[in-house]
């Protein structure tokens, strides 16, 4: 019934590379840097609860729709909608991807360029004690041109990978980094679970206290595990349209959710002990946890062994930019396949395209936290007007199109043979499945959709 687009496209090697690739786009800086301040700004170990349902029962189903999607056409996340439901205005939710991609990577790149300055400083040891940080940091931002050099760096790098094709760039890449990073988390774990003040951080972390899960802590749940798990933009349905035929589906998508929380959760451990063994740091610190509250903490930490503090410091950014890479790959993937087999350019031109699209746009974003902080869009900066964009609506949205699309429009059969690769599977649960499809996740999303569009 559907017209397969399959010859001539790059193809992800094998499934550890699918496993760790699709991991690399969902871990990163949502894991390391938003999903801690999230739990410290909601009381803990309740939220990480909570989370994890929003993980398993919304997220999943809409990672699954889009495995479905992309794997069931081989084509960008455009041309998956033309292939599969020709003529019909589902499109509209691939030209969205697209544009989100862009979205995302404009700002997000923005904070990564912070954590590559961040990264630089610590092995330089220029993160010294008796420093103001929170000025430190401020000087920074707010500087015309520094964060857009880094930025634009991370940016190349990113350049790079994607322009090197999907199994020589991106799976290759996943192969190698994804492993370090989780190197560099139980290191820095078994650093962090040692400090003085640890237990009072773990208490923090796994004491579960309900009286804090309100109706808002729910909903900024189930919205950090859309935003972690890079569901609703097309990404996974790009990554997807690249997994040979064989790939299992389900448990891909499974084992994608659990090292993705797993990362997270260990950041959570890495973070707090950190935090609660330096008095008077607040676990609650919001964004400048990151870039003001660790420096400090690393500086008092190992105040008698100053260069384990830097060392410690320097892993730590490290990870975070390694982490923020393997999802920006993933975001710029969308928009270079959609250009590069629309337009017949090359894959390196459309590359080339996408980075200049993004480092425009990027410096955009940074430079509305100095000069251009005055220039307002509906009320708000290029940064946070991309971010709300993006994370509250194009995310959101497509999350709901996505579902609806698989289990409303397509053909159930099809559905079906794609989730057990034509019957030779046995998937347990999937009519479980089919049914969060059908109607938890898109529901749930819409909540989630309307409650951030009404704030
Ligand atoms: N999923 C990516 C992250 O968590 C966007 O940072």
């Amino acid at each position: 019934m559907y017209v397969n687009n399959s010859a001539e496209r790059g193809n992800f090697g094998s499934r550890l590379g699918v496993i760790l690739a699709s991991a690399g786009s969902a871990v990163g800086l949502g894991n390391i840097w938003r999903f801690p301040t999230e739990v410290g700004n909601n009381g803990g170990a309740a939220f990480i609860l909570v989370y994890l349902c929003f993980v398993f029962l919304l997220a999943m189903p809409v990672m699954l729709a889009e495995f479905v999607i992309g794997r069931g056409s081989k084509a960008n996340t455009v041309g998956a909608y033309r292939t599969l439901a020709p003529g019909k205005p589902w499109i509209v939710a691939g030209f969205m991807g697209v544009l989100g991609g862009i979205l995302v990577l404009s700002f997000y790149s923005v904070v990564a360029g912070w954590t590559l300055h961040y990264t630089v400083e610590s092995f330089a040891n220029r993160l010294t004690a008796g420093q103001d940080f929170g000025a430190v940091f401020n000087d920074f931002v707010t500087n015309p041109w520094k964060p857009i050099i880094f930025q634009f760096i991370f940016l190349l790098m990113t350049h790079f990978v994607v322009s090197r094709g999907v199994e020589r760039g991106i799976e290759q890449f996943s192969k190698v980094m994804m492993p370090v990073l989780l190197i560099i988390i139980v290191l820095l774990m078994c650093f962090s679970l040692n400090m003085p003040g640890a237990s009072e951080g773990l208490r923090f972390l796994l004491r579960p206290d309900f009286s804090k899960v309100t109706t808002g802590v729910v909903l900024s749940a189930m919205g950090q595990a859309f935003f972690s798990l890079s569901v609703g933009l097309g990404c996974l349905a790009t990554y997807a349209s690249y997994f040979k035929k064989d790939m299992p589906l389900v448990s891909s998508a499974f084992n994608v959710c659990l090292l993705d929380s797993l990362v997270a959760i260990l950041s959570g451990f890495i973070i707090f002990p950190a935090v609660f063994s330096v008095p008077g740091m607040a676990p609650d610190a919001g964004p400048g946890l990151v870039y003001i509250t660790l420096p400090h903490v690393f500086n008092e930490a190992f105040a008698s062994v100053p260069v384990l503090g830097y060392l410690f410091s320097g892993m730590f950014y490290i990870l975070l930019l390694l982490a923020a890479l393997t999802s920006t790959i993933s975001m710029h993937e969308i928009a270079t396949a959609f250009i590069h087999e629309n337009y017949h350019l090359s894959r390196r031109s459309a590359a080339v395209l996408v980075t200049l699209i993004c480092m425009l746009l990027g410096a955009a974003c940074s430079l509305s936290f100095g000069p251009w902080s005055e220039v307002k869009i509906w009320n708000r900066g290029f940064f946070d007007l991309f971010d709300f964009l993006t994370a509250k609506f194009l995310m959101p949205l497509g999350g709901i199109l996505i579902t609806m699309f698989v289990e409303w429009y397509l053909d159930r059969k099809f559905v079906v043979e794609q989730l057990t690769n034509g019957g030779t599977l046995r998937v347990r649960g999937l009519s479980i499945l089919l049914f969060l499809i059908r109607w938890v996740a898109p529901i749930g999303v819409g909540i989630v959709f309307l409650n951030e569009i009404a704030n």
